[in-house]
């Protein structure tokens, strides 16, 4: 991945999310020397198996998990310090050492107690399905240009200032939500102030941080969270997340200049799902569907939501290859798709007498789209063992090859199980 000219890559999930991130950041920190989070909050959940122990990461970089790797949250990133201290204290009671190498962006915006009461008691974030962590009201608060963010805890005065606007129109919505719930600014204000002094600790000017590593020749590498499909220009809006999710969004959301990146490489599931409302074009029928969602362990990292599982759909990765200017894929879970008889791929969708083979802006074409598949023979052999293309049987091999000509993207990884050596590098450099 990193060579001697390219140290800057952005991992992006390319579909809905869930897509493996984590896993991939994992196995691609061992060689960076940092690990940066752009966007989104708490309501990613980003997976890494290490032997037998699991990790689901919230808000921390999933580089935390190799020695030495100094990890940060950028300004992009909406900050709950709460659930961040707690994942902190998780990491250290299971021997990771997180000392002195992970830092917050002063600029990050904070998600207080009361954008997650917000969240929570919404019908508009009901109807989307959102993770109640807050982040839609945070984000909000951010572009209204009246929020909170870290270095504001340095001034008491300001703070309670802030917290006092924040309680008085989150109460407000609360109630116009039929919630008897309220915040109260005397409780908001213990609970940061508590906080303060550690989170305080953390804070750095991440983009100046970042700007001086890749100046001294550092592997630099950017996680996104969420998926393009949710991000909130690209994605099926109004069934999104709240930020910029897709490549665009990782040099604003570190502080570094768009021209720094130099990679992207787009994780992808071999089939797709979502978790939350919203269309999903390639949606399984019952049982199958079910079937995979227990076959691919699909239940929400975040909320343990069932995820909704469809085949593979190549308008979308398209889609998000040319919004992300993806330099490579990394095709996950193929050994989840190891016993079906037979697989479909989506190449595009009709509507009325119309194919479609971009992915549409309006909802409601994608309302009335029926998918159009090509089928292909399950391999009906465990892949899990594979280290390499050569060792997978030729049907799957068939399978990934139309997935790369559909997408217009190198493959650069394919990753056949949960742990890190789990992985196929195929075109290690070209990602
Ligand atoms: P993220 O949000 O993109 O980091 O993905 P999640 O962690 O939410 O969901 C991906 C899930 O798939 C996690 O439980 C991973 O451990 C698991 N996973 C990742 N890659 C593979 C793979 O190649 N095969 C299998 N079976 N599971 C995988
Ligand atoms: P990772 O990083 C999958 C979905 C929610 C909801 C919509 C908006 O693990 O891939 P929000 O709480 O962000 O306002 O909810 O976005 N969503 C995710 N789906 N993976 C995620 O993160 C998600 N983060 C948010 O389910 O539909
Ligand atoms: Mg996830």
């Amino acid at each position: 991945m990193f060579d001697s000219t390219t140290r800057t890559v952005v991992v992006v999930g390319a579909q809905w999310g869930d897509e493996g991130k984590g896993k991939l950041v994992d196995v691609l920190a061992e060689r960076a020397d940092w690990v940066v989070r752009y966007q989104g909050g708490a309501n990613a959940g980003h997976t890494v198996h290490i032997g037998d122990k699991s990790f689901i990461l919230h808000q921390i970089p999933s580089g935390i998990l190799h020695p030495g790797v100094r990890c940060a949250i950028g300004n992009g990133v909406v900050m709950d310090p709460e659930t961040l201290f707690t994942e902190i204290d998780e990491l250290i009671a299971d021997g990771v050492d997180v000392e002195g190498r992970l830092y917050v962006s002063e600029r990050a915006h904070l998600v207080m107690p009361y954008h997650k009461l917000v969240d929570k008691a919404s019908a508009a974030s009901k109807a989307i399905g959102t993770t109640g962590r807050g982040i839609g009201p945070a984000y909000e608060d951010k572009v209204a240009r009246r929020g909170v963010r870290v270095l504001d805890l340095r001034n008491v005065e300001r703070l309670r200032e802030l917290v006092t606007l924040g309680v008085d129109r989150a109460n407000a919505q609360l109630e116009r939500s039929g919630s008897d719930v309220r915040a109260s600014v005397d409780e908001t204000m213990a609970t940061l102030q508590a906080l303060a002094p550690r989170l305080l600790g953390l804070a750095e000017d991440v983009g100046l941080c970042v700007h001086r590593a890749i100046k001294n020749g550092a592997a630099i590498l950017l996680e996104g969270a969420q998926g393009s499909l949710l991000d909130i220009d690209h994605g099926t809006y109004p069934f999104v997340t709240s930020s910029n999710t897709t490549v665009g969004g990782a040099a604003t959301g570190v502080g570094i200049s768009p021209m720094a990146l130099q990679s992207a490489l787009g994780v992808v599931k071999a089939y797709t799902t979502r978790v939350g409302n919203g269309p999903l074009p390639t949606e399984l029928e019952e049982p199958l569907q079910s079937h995979v969602r227990q076959l691919g362990h699909e239940f929400g990292a975040t909320t343990g939501r069932p995820r909704r599982c469809g085949w593979f759909d190549g308008v979308v990765v398209r889609y998000a290859a040319r919004v992300n200017g993806l330099t490579g894929l990394a095709i996950t879970k193929l050994d989840v798709l190891d016993t079906l008889d037979e697989l479909a791929v989506c190449t595009g969708y009709k509507v009325g007498n119309e194919v479609y083979t971009e992915f549409p802006a309006d909802l409601s074409l994608l309302e009335k789209a029926e998918p159009v598949y090509e089928w292909f023979p399950g391999w009906k052999q465990s892949t899990q063992d594979a280290r390499s293309l050569s060792d997978l049987p030729a049907a799957a091999r068939a399978y990934l090859d139309r997935l790369e000509s559909l997408c217009e993207t190198p493959i650069a990884f394919v990753s056949v199980g949960t742990r890190r050596d789990q992985i196929i590098g195929v075109h290690a450099t070209v990602a």
